[in-house]
């Protein structure tokens, strides 16, 4: 549940308004938000993209995504959409025109008068991202990101670069028109309730702490998989892949969190501080490294349940040949005295049997089997599994006696389901990150050194992927866990990844494998 806390009175610019992201997360979020008394009393938003509408058509498609979008079993209130909807106001502009920003300016002094939002201005980039640089500038050249009078702040989303150098680019030219203070760089997965609860789990009991380190922990695994492909958005994809899309910011993301030291208070400046020096502290791949733990993988037509699903490379706007990587699987090393010699595992992929992110902290086994373990023979281990999502909580897993003669061992878990903990509303991550950028809040946005170190790791392994077009490419039928090759990356007495898969009696609760 979201602390009743109101921002400051704001107008809030979306760059990008007619595209898929504003539809189906700003809006709902924003809807969400109000519905829980948390917008401020003086608040409007100004949809600015380049599609002609009028402030009716915009409302009406916006009415239309609350409808569509808004969870499943939340009730829509009809009269807090009606107080809503007349507060979304939308201009039609071409976003890579700077005359046209001298129309954002006036839209917005009017409303800042009519709404009396006191010059508070928050600006969300939801556009390409090759316009991140050129709608700053603008913005810059009409001085809306002078804080003189109200303050001005300006959220930018992902990809934030698409290399190292262009990353430490976008971070300069940001950086010539708003102040650290200002920029708020979103990685969605920051702003979910399961992520930021490894943080509590960690730091608020002391039972964690003392074995969350090389003593107790053999290796951690961390696997964020979509059942989904692309769907239509090839285009971008084909650019990006899953080490764009996924590894360098959301599960980069989840390493920080899963790595970091306690910081020294709860702020933003202490929690980023330690997540920084979790990502500077990654050992850089070597070109041998890189041959030997990345594995990347891509999609191939299959059928799904009986129905035919097409290939990655027969998707709308994919090239037919491309080599773009669906799938990538990774092992690598954080050097650090907590760390150091603990393998640190994972994998995203798209089109893989269901969706689900979790985190799996593989204890080391006990020293000495001196119990048989039922149906294996393997050294028994302790596996703590936070799932991020579906079915948000946190399973502990361990060894019991079996009732009966001897000492059968059989694998049991404590298991706790996030629901159980609150009835109230869960908050989407946009809700959440929308909010706290609202009340000046960057805890949980990214930092540039931050942005650029995750960077630093990857970048070398897209350059090696780029100097050699023959890197391996595995095909792996849609609907699969991805390449085989994957499980080989693996050390230890447990030499797989762990495999989830639905209950196929339920669908919120998972069966093991
Ligand atoms: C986005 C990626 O950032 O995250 C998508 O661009 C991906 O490709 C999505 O599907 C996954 O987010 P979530 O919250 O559904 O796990």
């Amino acid at each position: 549940m979201i602390e009743k806390i109101k921002s400051s009175e704001l107008i809030l610019v979306i760059f990008g308004a007619s595209g898929d992201l504003t539809e189906r997360k700003l809006i709902p979020a924003l809807y969400d938000l109000k519905s829980q008394n948390l917008l401020p009393d003086k608040f409007a938003v100004l949809g600015v993209s380049r599609t002609e509408m009028t402030d009716d058509s915009f409302r009406e498609k916006m009415n239309s995504s609350i409808h569509k979008f808004i969870v499943a079993n939340e009730k829509i209130d009809e009269k807090v959409v009606e107080e809503f909807l007349p507060t979304l106001h939308y201009l039609s502009i071409d976003t890579s025109n700077q005359e046209d920003y001298g129309k954002v300016r006036d839209k917005l002094l009017k409303l800042d008068k009519e709404y009396q939002t006191n010059g508070n201005f928050l600006f969300y980039l939801s556009t390409p991202p090759n316009l991140y640089g050129t709608i700053t500038q603008f913005l810059g050249h009409y001085e809306l990101n002078k804080q003189d009078n109200g303050w001005r702040r300006i959220i930018v989303e992902k990809p934030f670069g698409y290399d190292l150098e262009s990353a430490r680019d976008l971070n300069k030219e940001m950086l010539s028109f708003f102040n650290e203070d200002q920029i708020y760089r979103i990685d969605h997965y920051l702003g979910k309730e399961t992520v930021q609860n490894i943080l509590v789990t960690r730091f608020s009991n002391g039972i964690f702490e003392p074995i969350w380190n090389r003593n107790f922990i053999h290796h951690i695994e961390i696997t964020s998989s979509e059942d989904i492909g692309v769907e239509n958005r090839g285009g971008y994809y084909d650019g990006s892949g899953a080490i764009r899309d996924m590894v360098q910011n959301h599960l980069l993301q989840l390493v920080g969190m899963i790595a970091m030291e306690p910081p020294t208070s709860s702020d933003a400046r202490s929690i980023r501080n330690e997540t920084l020096k979790v990502f500077q502290s990654i050992r850089p791949l070597t070109r041998d490294d890189v041959y030997h733990n990345v594995i990347r993988g891509q999609y191939m037509a299959s059928k799904i349940k009986g129905k035919d699903v097409k290939g990655y490379r027969e998707e709308k706007n994919v090239a037919p040949c491309s080599k773009t990587e669906t799938y990538l699987a990774m092992k690598f090393y954080i050097d650090n005295w907590r760390w150091s010699g603990v393998p640190f595992y994972i994998r995203s992929g798209k089109r893989l049997p269901i969706k689900v992110t979790e985190v799996v902290i593989h204890f080391h086994p006990s020293p000495l089997r001196l119990f048989t373990k039922e149906a294996d023979n393997s050294l028994s281990t302790n596996q703590m599994i936070i799932r991020i999502q579906p079915d948000e909580g946190l399973l502990l897993k361990f060894g019991m006696k079996v009732p009966g003669a001897g000492f059968k061992v059989q694998e049991t878990g404590m298991d706790f389901h996030y629901s159980s903990l609150s009835e109230n509303h869960l908050p989407s991550a946009y809700e959440r990150l929308l909010l706290d950028c609202m009340l000046g809040d960057a805890t949980l946005y990214i930092r540039g050194d931050a942005v650029e170190a995750t960077w630093e790791f990857i970048t070398p392994i897209l350059e090696i992927w780029k100097e050699n077009l023959e890197f391996k490419l595995y095909g792996y039928p849609a609907g699969t866990w991805g390449p085989d090759v994957a499980d080989d990356l693996i050390e230890g007495p447990v030499r797989s990844w762990r495999y989830p898969c639905r209950n196929l009696t339920s669908d919120d609760s998972y069966c093991e494998l």
